[in-house]
């Protein structure tokens, strides 16, 4: 099949004319349109202040839009309530801007909490902790508590946090603004075997390094409007990190 911008696979997620305004004249968001397949990943870039966080808020429902639509697994995030919005939630991880990690509890702590919410047995979720440490190097932080951490570590634990429920959509924000190089492969990697697990995932960064190289699609904003949407190069540096994990080489 040719490549074309549009994906071809059933939809995670559905804009359609999506607004979002705050008090008293800031136009965050403005008529954004995007449909993004399941199994995508999908990068989300453009200058601080562009709405690259406000369109995640809204995605998790943190923020409601002013106008438009959104959907999310086929379901219309800002409607459903009870038993729905709850098993919704759990669909969806989420690693903040600003980590939002309890600080006064361990990091092991802090990633088991998900799982624990959608009541994981002990030893699964001690096991899933233990093989997230691992894949980030964060295995001597286990019993730390996360306000002991340097600001990378933090933010680490707040990807492992999001990750760690097999959530079918995963929705990043700046993940690699505190890191170095290596732990920044680390990420980009851990992301890449969650997408190869079959989650959605959209990365909100303004770091190049991630997506100049990769075949993913790229939404760039520009004062809450779609600026462009565009893919990678689609050259060396990511792809020889999706073959190592066992990706396949047809992209999306
Ligand atoms: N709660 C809020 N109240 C008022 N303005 C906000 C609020 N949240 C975000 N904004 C504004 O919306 C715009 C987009 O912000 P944001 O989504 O955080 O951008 P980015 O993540 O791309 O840096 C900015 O002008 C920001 O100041
Ligand atoms: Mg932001």
């Amino acid at each position: 099949m040719t490549e074309t911008v549009a994906p071809s696979r059933t939809a995670m997620i559905e804009m359609i004319k999506v607004c979002k305004k705050f008090p008293p004249n800031v136009v965050a968001l403005d008529d954004i349109s995007v449909s993004i397949a399941s199994g995508e990943i999908f990068f989300l870039i453009g200058r601080s202040g562009a709405g690259k966080t406000t369109l995640l808020k809204l995605l998790c429902n943190m923020e409601r839009p002013s106008n438009g639509l959104i959907e999310v697994a086929g379901m219309n995030i800002h409607q459903v309530t009870g038993n729905k919005l709850a098993k919704l939630r759990q669909k969806v991880g989420v690693a903040y801007q600003d980590f939002r990690l309890l600080t006064d509890r361990t990091v092991a702590e802090n990633i088991a909490i998900s799982m624990e919410v959608s009541y994981k047995k002990p030893q699964i979720i001690r096991n899933r902790v233990r093989s997230l440490l691992a894949q980030l190097q964060l295995e001597d932080k286990h019993d730390i508590l996360t306000g002991d951490l340097s600001r990378g570590e933090q933010q680490r634990v707040a990807l492992a946090r999001a990750v760690a429920n097999s959530p079918a959509l995963i929705l990043v924000d700046e993940p690699t603004g505190n890191l170095d190089a290596t732990s920044t492969e680390q990420v980009m990697e851990l992301l890449i075997r969650c997408s190869n697990s079959g989650a959605t995932i959209v990365i909100a960064t303004h770091d190049e390094a991630l997506y100049r190289h990769s075949t993913h699609r790229i939404m760039k904003l520009h004062n809450g409007k779609l600026a462009s949407l565009t893919r990678g190069d689609g050259q060396e540096r990511l792809k020889s990190m999706e073959a190592m994990n066992g990706g396949s080489s047809d992209g999306i």
